[in-house]
């Protein structure tokens, strides 16, 4: 099931998405006792964290019982001011009372593959060694149609053993470290956020034109028993059909 939501802005994107992680987190620890959560990099989703971080949002949700981790890295270390894991802790985890011991970082300072190998064999020890139905993934989506670090033209975008893969992006001249379709498309929930104008031609490209998810790995994810909601500000949304 694909769910299509537009918000008039950024700030209204934000909002909701930042609604739609307390409302995700309190179904899933009323049912389940805890809420496993994979976030995203990028401006986008750092608005939604910093709104989450507030009081409003942040008293609703029971943080002992939130299990944080990342969809991708970069290959830096996590003080680095490009290091996923800093920006979620600046806008959201140094602001609410989430115990340590519940942060499952990607460590990018490591050497890249066994920096891969290292959180996939954290996820198979802590999921039991089944692939993990994360309760929630947030994503973002690049100009160039990519997300969490499945890059167009990649392998990674085909994966369909690994959970958890390392790889040099050319275009970017770095390596990665990214979940790749396999645990991506197990997920109870996944969320894209996507805003601004620069996203629109791309966004009409992954939603409504053929398949071709080398070019734009977004249309990769499609959780196989799951809820794959987007949502996106009107700029993004502006070439939609229907719009
Ligand atoms: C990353 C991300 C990436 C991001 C998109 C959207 O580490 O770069 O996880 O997939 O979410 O590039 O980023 P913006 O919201 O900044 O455009």
């Amino acid at each position: 099931m694909t769910d299509i939501s537009v918000f008039a802005g950024a700030d209204e994107l934000a909002r909701a998405v930042t609604e739609e992680f307390v409302e995700l987190a309190a179904t899933a620890i009323a049912d389940r006792g805890r809420f496993a959560v994979a976030l995203a990099g990028g401006s986008t989703p750092r608005a939604a964290y910093t709104l989450l971080a507030s009081e409003s949002f942040a008293s609703r949700v029971d943080w002992s019982r939130v299990l944080f981790f990342w969809g991708d890295e970069r290959c830096v270390p996590p003080d680095h001011p490009e290091s996923n894991y800093r920006m979620a802790h600046e806008a959201l985890l140094d602001h609410v009372p989430v115990p340590g011991q519940n942060v499952f970082r990607v460590l990018g300072e490591e050497e890249p593959v066994q920096a891969a190998d290292t959180y996939e064999g954290e996820l198979r020890t802590l999921f039991g060694g089944s692939i993990p139905r994360f309760d929630l993934v947030m994503l973002g989506m690049g100009g160039d149609g990519h997300t969490a670090s499945l890059f167009p033209g990649t392998a990674a975008v085909h994966e369909a053993v690994r959970w958890v893969m390392a790889h040099r992006v050319e275009k970017l001249d770095a390596w990665r470290v990214t979940f790749t379709p396999v645990i991506l498309n197990a997920a109870a929930n996944v969320l894209f956020a996507v805003s601004g104008a620069g996203k629109a031609h791309r966004l009409r490209e992954v939603l409504e034109g053929p398949h071709r998810p080398d070019v734009l790995p977004a249309q990769v994810v499609k959780p196989s028993a799951g809820r794959l909601v987007w949502m996106v500000d009107e700029a993004a949304a502006a070439e939609l059909s229907g719009r």
